[in-house]
Order: structure tokens, then C-alpha cells, then sequence
């Protein structure tokens, strides 16, 4: 695919493939292995506005983003604007300087209070929340689906107000709200939403391969691709996609990752983070159903460590 850099507003990511935000997967001590890959932009998973105002027990380490401020976007999801903009004007989000808005969570716990993409049904209040966020100073992105039900694509209308508002960039997922996380993405949707507006699109869904990263740039003419799903089934995806080399193999990889989580978290809860990412890592290796299992009933990271060494 080709790579470039991205401008969002008076700041400048190295290249037009970015990590996407997924919840449960992309804290910090994945995004910060991650992005040694070579990601030029990553997203916190959703981080609710509200919770940030009321003082979450998780708030710190749900926005904790280290070294890597400039390449990491802190998504947060509301419908209140005033707790939108406190949020982006929070102490917690003192040394960011992206803000993503969720605009496009199909969970029901998220769509029924009128949250995520329960948002592309109104688009005067997207607006005004928006309008708010930008208010804060902070870079606003804003991240969509194209609609509700098939039929529906309400991506165009949505770039040009997010635009006119003075968002700086918008990842569009290529998929309505019924459709979760599959099939075919909208590709026609991205494509007319693309020539609509002059800030960076970027296309998001179903990007497991660079054959699919191409198709998706080809057929939306979009400035770069999310990947998420794709990102943790196959790490070394986004260097592929960027012409770099991977800077080790999946064994160190897997390490590192682990020893980005030990530090992280306390024992017990960092094993758990980290063994969601099992089955997307043993992908495709032979003969691992017991280790996988095995893996699964881990309790501390020694145990970790030695069965990942008996399989790579
Ligand atoms: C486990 C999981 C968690 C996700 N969490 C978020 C989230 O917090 N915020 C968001 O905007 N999208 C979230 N998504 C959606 C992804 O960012 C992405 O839009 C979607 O998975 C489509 O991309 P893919 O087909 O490459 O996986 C999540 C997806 C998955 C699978």
C-alpha cells in the first residue's frame, strides 16, 4: 500500500496506518510494543467521559500513554458535551494531545444511553458535542460507522459536519451498527465520504492482509487504514503494510509483551490481560491445543513464560 504521512491539523503522525481501539486489547503495554512495529498513530480503547468526570477507579491506566503522547489518541465516548469537553480538558488527559470520539460502539450497554453509535442517529447532537471537544485545544478525531442498518451511510454527511467543526481526522468502519464486526465492508460508503471532505479519512474493516489493506486503499481512496483485529492476529501486519522490518520475531515479541504487561499491572490481573491474547498469537502454530489450555489456567507469568517457550 502507499505510505505516507498523516497531518492532523498542525501535527504530523510518520505513516497512514494506525492501531485501532479496541476495549479489553489496547492498553499500554500493547500499544507500547505495538507501536515499535511501526503504527503513526494508535487509540486507547473507549474511555467513558463521564467516568473520567466521576473519578473511575481505572481512569489512570485506561489513558496512561508514557512516552508515546504524539502517537496516541485517547478515545472517549458520551453524549453529554459539557462531560465531553471536561474530559478533554481533564487532568487525565493533561499530556495528550489526540482526543478520539466514539461514534461508533454497536454494544447495547454503550448504544442504549445514547452513546457510540447511537450518536450517527443525531447528527445535531454529534455536532455540538464535537463543536465542544474542540473547544478543549486538544486535536479531535472522530471515529464512525457508516449507519445503523444495511442501507444505511450516513458517512458523508458525518465527515463534512465533523469537519466544518473543526475535527482534524476521521476513521470511518466501514460497517453499519447490525453488522458488529463482519462482513464485507462498505467500501462505496468510505470512497463518496473521502471526496467529500479535505481532512485525512482513514478506512477501517476487515484488514487482515496487505492484499486487503490494498483493496480497501483502492477502492475508498482513503488517506490510510485502521487495523484491529488484523493488528493482534498478525503483529508484524504494520510493518509489512509500512515497508519496515519487524524488529524481532513472535517469540520476543511475545516477551516483550508480557514484560510490558508485568510492569503494568499486578500479577494476577496482568496474566489474565494478557492470556486474551493467546489464541490470537498461537494462530496458525500446530499441535498447541494442550498448551493453549494450559496456558488458559496460568496464574502467574513464570508459568507463562515456560510454556510459551516450549511451543516457539
Ligand atoms: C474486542 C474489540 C474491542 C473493540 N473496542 C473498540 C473501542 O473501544 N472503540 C472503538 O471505536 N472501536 C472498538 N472496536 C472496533 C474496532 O476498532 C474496529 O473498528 C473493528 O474491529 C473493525 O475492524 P476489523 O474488521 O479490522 O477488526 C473493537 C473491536 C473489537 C474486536
Amino acid at each position: 500500500m502507499k505510505v505516507s504521512p498523516v497531518a492532523l491539523g498542525n501535527l504530523q503522525v510518520e505513516n497512514n496506518v494506525f492501531l485501532a481501539p479496541m476495549a479489553g486489547y489496547t492498553d499500554y503495554p500493547f500499544r507500547k510494543i505495538a507501536l515499535k512495529q511501526g503504527y503513526g498513530l494508535c487509540f486507547t480503547e473507549l474511555v467513558s467521559a463521564k467516568g473520567l468526570m466521576y473519578g473511575g477507579k481505572n481512569n489512570d491506566d485506561l489513558v496512561f500513554c508514557g512516552q508515546d503522547c504524539d502517537k496516541t489518541a485517547i478515545q472517549i465516548f458520551g453524549s453529554d458535551a459539557y462531560s465531553m469537553r471536561w474530559a478533554c480538558e481533564s487532568n487525565y488527559l493533561k499530556n495528550c494531545k489526540i482526543v478520539d470520539i466514539n461514534m461508533g460502539c454497536p454494544v447495547p450497554k454503550v448504544f442504549k444511553n445514547g452513546d457510540g453509535s447511537a450518536l450517527l442517529t443525531d447528527i445535531k447532537k454529534a455536532e455540538y458535542i464535537i463543536k465542544e471537544c474542540v473547544k478543549s485545544n486538544k486535536i479531535i478525531t472522530v471515529k464512525i460507522r457508516t449507519g445503523q442498518v444495511h442501507g444505511d451511510d450516513v458517512a458523508t454527511d458525518f465527515c463534512m459536519m465533523a469537519e466544518q467543526c473543526g475535527a482534524k481526522l476521521v476513521t470511518i468502519h466501514g460497517r453499519v451498527r447490525e453488522d458488529y464486526y463482519s462482513g464485507e465492508p462498505d467500501y462505496n460508503a468510505i470512497y463518496k465520504a473521502k471526496l467529500s471532505v479535505k481532512i485525512p479519512i482513514i478506512a477501517n474493516g476487515g484488514i487482515f492482509t496487505m492484499e486487503d489493506a490494498n483493496a480497501m486503499m483502492d477502492k475508498t481512496g482513503a488517506d490510510g487504514v485502521m487495523l484491529a483485529r488484523g493488528a493482534i492476529a498478525n503483529p508484524f501486519l504494520v510493518s509489512e503494510l509500512t515497508n519496515q522490518k519487524p524488529t524481532c520475531n513472535l517469540k520476543d515479541f511475545i516477551k516483550e509483551h508480557i514484560e510490558n504487561v508485568k510492569s503494568f499491572y499486578p500479577e494476577r490481573r496482568g496474566v489474565l490481560e494478557f492470556r486474551k491474547f493467546v489464541s490470537y498469537y498461537l494462530r496458525g502454530i500446530r499441535d498447541v491445543k494442550q498448551n493453549k489450555l494450559d496456558l488458559y489456567k496460568c496464574h502467574d507469568f513464570d508459568s507463562v513464560l515456560s510454556i510459551i517457550d516450549q511451543i516457539l
